[in-house]
């Protein structure tokens, strides 16, 4: 089989070498229950300890403030209907985004069953949601607001810091779902003043099943779930150890090669260049405010996603759309509608997320592969 090219690393990425290494003793040696008092227990504490400091210190943070949880996912659902618990006395409105994913949009649907009200704000054409939008849309009730770092579909990347300091002079809680950032831009949750903070490690060459919650409130976030009360209460259930001891080697990595975005800014340029000569293309998001390793595109004249992508498959390319899709169909991506796209250009992106494992050789060969991927792909029909 021909070598592929993997760029679709906003969906996950291989684990790092330094965390399988990292993470291989605790399977079989070090596979102690950290709640045992013994030595295996013990040891197994201690690695979950220093894991829990690792991560504190890559975001700025305090151990104390770290929740070992599954992944982004669970880190969302926990950081909202923790906020919903706490303060749902005091006010039932919360404002979030309209191209957030769906692990808070659809949390947020929760509460809404539960009676709170939801304002999703709409972003610019470039994929951003300005403080000031969000300022008019505050009220006194408003107890959370909920903004992603960055976009998992277009790569933009809000201005956190402004918004938190406009949700804080209502008095409102600051969530950021920070699963996209986390690893590819620096993050200081002091510097940001933000009170939740969600992060994924698969996200950024960590294992599968490992996320973790920032937390500052004090008395945050709410048990949810009950039993044995690890996670100082809040999340009962004995630790992934592997998956933490890996995430944490994996996010210190990625802290540390946060010196090397540069390149992969260049590579992803590189790609935004070659694929914008092909005609009818088109870059979404803002130009500027994108993560590092992240383009994304339409195309006129493409009736699916799937069709471009199965053609990239075939030459060996792995790259996505960006949203919900299977082999054969695709929903239009909400984040690109909210965007004042027309449905059927929501049909027809594309997006190619890099990592430091990809090569400017692999990026020369998708910008060569590209303009055939693109015409066989249009001329397919349903
Ligand atoms: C912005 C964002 N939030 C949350 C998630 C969910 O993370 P996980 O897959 O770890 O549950 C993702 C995953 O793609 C994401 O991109």
């Amino acid at each position: 089989m021909p070598r592929r090219i993997y760029v679709d690393n906003s969906a996950t990425t291989p684990v790092s070498d330094g965390a399988l290494a990292a993470m291989l003793p605790f399977f079989q040696e070090h596979f102690g229950n950290p709640s045992a008092i013994y030595s295996y227990g013990l040891e197994a504490n201690k690695a979950l300890e220093e894991s829990r400091r690792a991560v504190a210190k890559a975001l700025g943070a305090l151990s104390s403030e770290i929740f070992f949880v599954s992944g982004g996912t669970e880190s969302d659902n926990w950081a909202i209907h923790s906020v919903a618990e706490r303060y749902g006395d005091k006010g039932k409105h919360v404002v979030s985004t309209a191209i957030e994913h769906k692990a808070v949009l659809n949390t947020l649907g929760k509460l809404k069953e539960r009676g709170f009200e939801v304002t999703l704000l709409p972003p610019d054409r470039d994929g951003l949601v300005s403080p000031e939008r969000l300022a008019r849309a505050l009220r006194d009730d408003t107890i959370l607001v909920s903004v992603m770092m960055a976009n998992n579909v277009v790569g933009t990347i809000m201005d956190v810091k402004a918004l938190a300091k406009e949700a804080h002079k209502r008095k409102a809680v600051f969530h950021v779902d920070a699963v996209q950032a986390a690893g590819y831009l620096p993050i200081d949750v002091r510097d940001l003043d933000v009170d939740l903070l969600s992060i994924s490690g698969h996200k950024f060459h960590g294992p599968k099943g490992a996320g973790a919650l920032f937390a500052k409130i004090p008395r945050l976030p709410t048990a949810y779930l009950t039993g044995g009360g690890q996670e100082r209460g809040g999340r009962s259930g004995t630790e992934n150890l592997p998956g933490i001891v890996g995430m944490a080697k994996a996010l210190k990595e990625a802290v540390a090669n946060l010196e090397r975005v540069e390149e992969l800014k260049s590579l992803r340029d590189r790609l935004i260049e070659g694929i914008l000569t092909i005609q009818g293309s088109f870059l979404t998001g803002d130009e500027v405010r994108r993560l590092p390793g992240l383009a994304s595109f339409v195309f006129t004249g493409l009736r699916s996603s799937v069709y471009l992508i199965n053609s990239l498959n075939e030459k060996g390319i792995c790259a996505s759309s960006g949203s919900a899709c299977s082999a054969s169909s695709q929903e239009a991506s909400h984040v690109l509608k909210s965007m004042g796209y027309t449905d059927d250009l929501a049909m027809a992106s594309l997006r190619i997320s890099l990592s430091h494992y990809n090569t400017a050789e692999e990026v020369r060969a998708i910008v060569e592969a590209m303009p055939d991927a693109v015409r066989e792909a249009r001329s397919r029909r349903l």
